[in-house]
Parts: C-alpha cells; sequence; structure tokens
C-alpha cells in the first residue's frame, strides 16, 4: 500500500522548538512525531510512503533516510516550489499514488491517535465510496473541520464546513483519510485546499464517508495541545504496553524515561512526563505535566509543570517554570528564577523572573 504524509507549513505554532527542527522531527514522547507515523502505517504493509514538503527538505531528507531500512519502506520526498496547501500535493505525487489501483492513505503530519489504518482500511472498502475519513469529537470544533453526516446514513458526509464560524457539529476531521486513487482526477496542480475544494465535492457526489476514530486524538501542533496530547498518549501506553512507562517511588503517575536519561535523589516525576535521551535531572526535583528533551539539563531543587525545556538547555537550581513555558535549543535560565509562560528562543540565558506569559527573542 502507499501512503501521502501532508509535511509543509512551517510550524510557527510550535515555536520555538520548530526554529530548530522541523514541526514533524519535534521529538513527541521521545520519538520524532513522523515516526510514530511511518511506524503504524508500515505495520499495515505500506511499502511507499511520500512526504510532501515545501521548507528545509534537507534536514528531513538526512534524518528520515535511516528510517528506510529499519521500516522496510521507501519513502519519497516531493517538494513543492510552492506551498500547494493540502490538495496540490496529491496531484504533485501522482505518480506513485496512481501506480496501482489501491487506495492510498493521506495524513496530517500532527496528530497523534492510535491510528487504526487496518480498520480505516476495512470500512473503506466495504462501503466502496470514493474516500474516507477518519472523524472525532471535540469540544471545540471551529478550530478543525467539521463533517455533517447525510440524514438517516451512517457514515456518508453531506457537507464538510472547514473551520466555520457558526456551529454545525462536533465531528471534526481527524486529517487521517484513505482514498482510492480516482479522486487525483478531481486535483489539479496548483495550491488548492482538500478541504475546502475537494472534500465539499466529494461530500456533492456521495462519495465522502466518515469513521469514528476510536480512543485518543490530538493535534500537537500547538504548546498546550502537545502537552495535552503527551497526557492522552501515555494513557494509552498505560493500556497497552505498561512497561515501557518508569516504575520506582520517585514516579507518579504515567512517565516515560529514556534508559540513558540520569535521575537525581529525592525526585518526584508525573503524572505525564517525558524525560528524553541524555537529560540529566538533579536531587529533589519535581517535574509534572511536562516534556524534556534531549541532552538538557534540569539542576537540583527546581520546580517544572505544564512546561516543554528545548534540547541541550539547563535549568538552574531552585527555579520554578510554568504556564506553558517552552524554552528553545541552548536555553539557560539561572538559579532561582520564576517563568510563567515564557516563549525563550534558542540560545537565550534567562537571568530575570518572566512572571507574565512573554516571548523572549
Ligand atoms: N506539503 C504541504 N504543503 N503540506 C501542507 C501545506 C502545504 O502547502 N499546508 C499545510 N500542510 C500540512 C501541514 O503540515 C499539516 O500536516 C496539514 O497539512 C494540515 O495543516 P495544518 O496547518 O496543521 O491545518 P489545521 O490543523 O489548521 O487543520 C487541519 O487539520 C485539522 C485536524 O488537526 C484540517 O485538515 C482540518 O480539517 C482538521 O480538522
Ligand atoms: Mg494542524
Amino acid at each position: 500500500m502507499k501512503a501521502l504524509i501532508l509535511v509543509g507549513g512551517f510550524g510557527t505554532r510550535l515555536r520555538p522548538l520548530t526554529l530548530t527542527l522541523p514541526k514533524p522531527l519535534v521529538e513527541f514522547a521521545n520519538k520524532p512525531m513522523i515516526l510514530h507515523q511511518i511506524e503504524a502505517l508500515a505495520k499495515v504493509g505500506v511499502k511507499d510512503i511520500v512526504l510532501a514538503v515545501n521548507y528545509r527538505p534537507e534536514v528531513m531528507v538526512n534524518v528520515l533516510k535511516k528510517y528506510e531500512e529499519m521500516y522496510g519502506v521507501t519513502i519519497t520526498f516531493s517538494v513543492e516550489t510552492e506551498p500547494l496547501g493540502t490538495a496540490g500535493p496529491l496531484a504533485l505525487a501522482r505518480d506513485i499514488l496512481a501506480k496501482d489501483d489501491s487506495p492510498f492513505f493521506v495524513l496530517n503530519s500532527d496528530v497523534i491517535c492510535e491510528f487504526p489504518f487496518a480498520e480505516l482500511t476495512a470500512f473503506h472498502k466495504k462501503h466502496g465510496g470514493e474516500g474516507t475519513i477518519m472523524v472525532t469529537k471535540v469540544e471545540e470544533p471551529s478550530k478543525y473541520g467539521v463533517v455533517v453526516l447525510k440524514d438517516g446514513h451512517k457514515s456518508q458526509i453531506e457537507r464538510f464546513v472547514e473551520k466555520p464560524r457558526i456551529f454545525v457539529g462536533n465531528r471534526i476531521n481527524a486529517g487521517l483519510y484513505i482514498f482510492n486513487p480516482s479522486i487525483l482526477d478531481r486535483i489539479e496542480l496548483r495550491p488548492t485546499s482538500i478541504e475546502k475544494e475537494t472534500f465539499p465535492a466529494m461530500a456533492a457526489d456521495g462519495q465522502l464517508h466518515a469513521m469514528d476514530l476510536e480512543g485518543f486524538w490530538m493535534d500537537v501542533g500547538q504548546p498546550k495541545d502537545f502537552l495535552t496530547g503527551i497526557g492522552l498518549y501515555l494513557a494509552s501506553v498505560h493500556r497497552k504496553n505498561p512497561a515501557e512507562l518508569a516504575q520506582g517511588p520517585h514516579i507518579a503517575g504515567n512517565v516515560l524515561v529514556h534508559p540513558s536519561a540520569k535521575i537525581g535523589e529525592g525526585c518526584k516525576l508525573g503524572p505525564n512526563v517525558c524525560i528524553a535521551e541524555g537529560v540529566v535531572i538533579g536531587d529533589g526535583v519535581r517535574i509534572k505535566n511536562a516534556v524534556v528533551l534531549k541532552n538538557s539539563v534540569v539542576r537540583d531543587f527546581s520546580w517544572i509543570e505544564r512546561s516543554i525545556i528545548g534540547w541541550n538547555s539547563t535549568v538552574g537550581r531552585w527555579t520554578r517554570l510554568e504556564g506553558v513555558t517552552v524554552l528553545g535549543d541552548d536555553v539557560t535560565i539561572q538559579d532561582e528564577i520564576y517563568v510563567n509562560g515564557g516563549c525563550i528562543l534558542p540560545h537565550k540565558s534567562i537571568s530575570a523572573c518572566i512572571p507574565e506569559p512573554q516571548i523572549i527573542m
């Protein structure tokens, strides 16, 4: 089978992390975001993966080439010279997507869930329409694409409304699709939106179906949602592979600790914490609902809550970080500093408290 992952866009909402790495390579639960998707695709037998990129492809090529052998897949970079939106990239990759009659997957690169691709394929084949989109229910549908089902029909979509201004329903597009190659006849090679152009046309033709996604789902493209997503993801690991989670008297709730990380005496970690490769945590540190990325150091008696510590950073002693504080790469927070909702750009050193949300550049 084949798949295309949409990895364009500048990831502005995930700054300062995306100033250092493209969004799909930012580690979510100690693994590049996109690797969660590649693994799930490989597991259902996908062999050809197209990455639709429109900026900094070099960085991604270097990192992802090594996964080809690991997962037995061919990864092709389809590079846009101008951003082609969410549908144009399908036309650009037509040669690969249409090389046989079998359906193919299309994924937004910033969504995390259990990726039930086998169930999606079976469902799609059963209804026989041209496309199936996975849907999930949310409380705040206005920032997503919303699906309205045909009256009395279990899966056929009557209307698709992207970012609705008025309430039309709470079943939203989860950003995971499967299509028959015939969809390519609807898409021209130009900047175009699958949500605004292709889906409404398919719905009008009665060719678009929805399948309810079981389990958790999150678009992790901004810090607050990223942290919420970590909690949901770790809860799912707890249900399915509890042995992957950290154990011990210093652990409270679901916590992931890379085997190479060093944790000091008298710490308390959790719930919903991820500690990456090479991280060093001092003594008496308290961390909850937070992520510490590769090779960072958190010194003694610090308190970190609802925050993301970027790579190679140092958090001083007796500091307190909270309120969705995000440190970029190589940031230093001096001893005894308080930061609430700070967005600290790479290579900064912070020696004064930041009591209110602020961007430091
Ligand atoms: N190759 C390429 N080229 N990819 C792009 C481009 C482009 O020009 N523009 C956006 N993308 C990719 C993004 O990287 C992301 O993976 C995906 O397309 C969706 O773009 P977002 O910018 O993340 O859109 P959104 O989150 O506002 O809304 C989308 O996702 C929601 C679910 O998270 C829509 O598909 C909504 O309908 C959906 O509910
Ligand atoms: Mg998104």
